[in-house]
């Protein structure tokens, strides 16, 4: 009952991992469309029957209300051994997955997980919606489970954890502050948050991620006349709710692309020196970044008097993520519409507040609402940033782990996207998270054709499975 022997248990059975995981993936728990419902809440008893098998003891735990019910969070854990003296850790992932579409861009079909054998500098991969974020990052935790389970016929390895895996982290985890709150007493027990669901810093560069951006979600909609109108008829005498929004959002920036709502970089943490010294360090190849999306240097754009991985890690941002109205159908067609919209979205750093935000912005449109025309704002959401503990005792044990399974040193990195349990945890609970993930920059999450590297894979199980022992060592 070793570290080794889990291990190689992890070894022998890698084809049995990669089936449960493909089997998994062939459930379309895409938790945003109610038509997916059903095969949601599958997903989610499939990871609780996993966890079971593994000694854990489970309990699927319904949210939201009875008019407006959630998709369930699987709630597991195990004691530890009568020894175990090390932190109570608290993993998080997600079953959920975003949406296939554009479904016609997928190579194949993206709920049939397919192995693709390996190609130039690519080893073999698991191509399918989820393989990546998260059921593939959290599969490498629960077949360690299952390693060690395996092995040593303890649960957890000897390891005292709580798990919790929700159903919602793609549309906003709109029910998981009521559960947090609710289940305070058992989530306050716990010592760390530990979560699978970021990226490395490149292919075969172990990384420990330390902060994610919070994000702060809107819909605008701008009304202009109460129909349709002839655009030769009506043009240049009256409003055109496009024209106007538009030339509204153009005001978000200014020459320095710095966002220009009152207030918005109010409590935004400036950069140390520190910081940005070690993220020099880190040697991120910022062209070949671009270069991997189409791009030439030159479109590396951003807020004035920061770097490249500066803007991603440390700097909020205003975007437009999709702007609706008007006539878009094939040909011609000569229209003024009555109305247009935008879904504008934030992401935010320490200590920004999504509310906040939200607020400032509805109000700046107030302000500039052009003659003629009347607003209407939904809050779509969002969740708090979080920038967590660099120094730890368990954030060692992680570090150690990685090392130990992947003989490389764990980098310590930030990341510009979000995941708002971690800044929930800690502002309601004061628990600080560990992001512990496998993923690659051109994994292609929440895109056509996402894909999870087994050579990523195998190190995220390993790493798993070495910090069994790590935590064990620290109590
Ligand atoms: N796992 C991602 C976030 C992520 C990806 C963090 C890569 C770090 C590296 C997560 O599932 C996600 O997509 N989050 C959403 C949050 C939202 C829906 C509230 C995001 O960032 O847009
Ligand atoms: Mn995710
Ligand atoms: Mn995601």
């Amino acid at each position: 009952m070793s570290t080794q022997d889990a291990m190689s248990w992890l070894e022998k059975n890698e084809t049995g991992s990669i089936d449960r995981l493909m089997e998994w993936l062939a459930i379309p728990s895409v938790g945003t469309d109610p038509a997916h419902d059903g095969d949601t809440a599958k997903a989610g008893q499939w990871a609780a029957d996993h966890l079971q098998a593994s000694g854990f003891d489970v309990e699927m735990c319904e949210t939201g209300t009875a008019d407006s019910p959630g998709h369930p969070i699987v709630m597991a854990s195990c004691a530890g051994s009568d020894d175990y003296t090390g932190p109570h850790i608290l993993f998080y992932g997600h079953y959920d997955v975003q949406p296939a579409d554009p479904i016609e861009l997928w190579e194949s079909d993206p709920f049939v997980p397919i192995l693709k054998p390996a190609e130039g500098e690519i080893g073999e991969r698991i191509v399918a919606r989820g393989a990546c974020d998260d059921k593939g990052q959290v599969m490498m935790f629960l077949e360690a489970m299952r390693a060690w389970y395996e092995t040593s016929g303890a649960a957890g390895g000897g390891v005292k954890f709580t798990v919790m895996l929700e159903g919602e982290e793609e549309s906003g985890s709109v029910n998981l502050e009521r559960f947090v709150e609710d289940n305070a007493d058992r989530l306050g027990k716990t010592d760390v948050c530990l979560i699978s669901d970021t990226g490395m810093l490149g292919r075969g560069k172990p990384a420990i991620t330390y902060g994610v951006r919070g994000l702060a979600y809107t819909e605008i909609t701008l009304t202009g006349p109460d129909q349709d109108l002839h655009s030769g008829l009506w043009g240049g005498k009256v409003p055109n709710p496009i024209n106007e929004l538009v030339k509204v959002l153009e005001e978000l920036w200014d020459d320095d692309r710095c966002v220009t709502i009152p207030g918005f970089y109010d409590g935004v943490r400036e950069l140390t020196d520190g910081e940005r010294e070690a993220w020099r360090g880190l040697g991120v190849d910022e062209v070949a970044a671009l270069k991997g999306i189409g791009l030439r240097p030159e479109a590396s754009v951003g807020e004035k008097g920061f770097s490249f991985i500066e803007r991603e890690w440390a700097r909020p941002t205003a975007d437009i993520n999709g702007i609706i109205g008007g006539y878009t159908g094939p040909g011609a067609k000569t229209v003024i519409p009555s109305k247009a919209s935008a879904k504008v979205s934030f992401r935010l750093v320490d200590d920004q507040d999504s509310a906040t935000i939200t607020k400032a912005f509805f109000a700046w449109l107030e302000e500039r609402t052009p003659a003629g025309c009347s607003w209407s704002f939904e809050d779509h959401g969002g969740g708090a940033p979080a920038t967590c503990a660099t120094e730890s005792a368990p954030l060692r044990a992680a570090a150690k782990a990685i090392e130990q399974a992947c003989g490389q040193q764990a980098a310590m990195i930030k990341s510009g996207g979000s995941i708002p349990v971690a800044g929930l945890l800690k502002d309601s609970l004061g628990l600080e998270t560990i992001f512990m993930g496998f993923g690659l920059e051109d994994d292609r999450v929440h895109s056509p054709n996402e894909k999870f590297e087994l050579d990523c894979f195998r190190m995220g199980a390993r790493s798993h499975v070495a910090l069994i022992e790590q935590l064990k060592l620290l109590g």
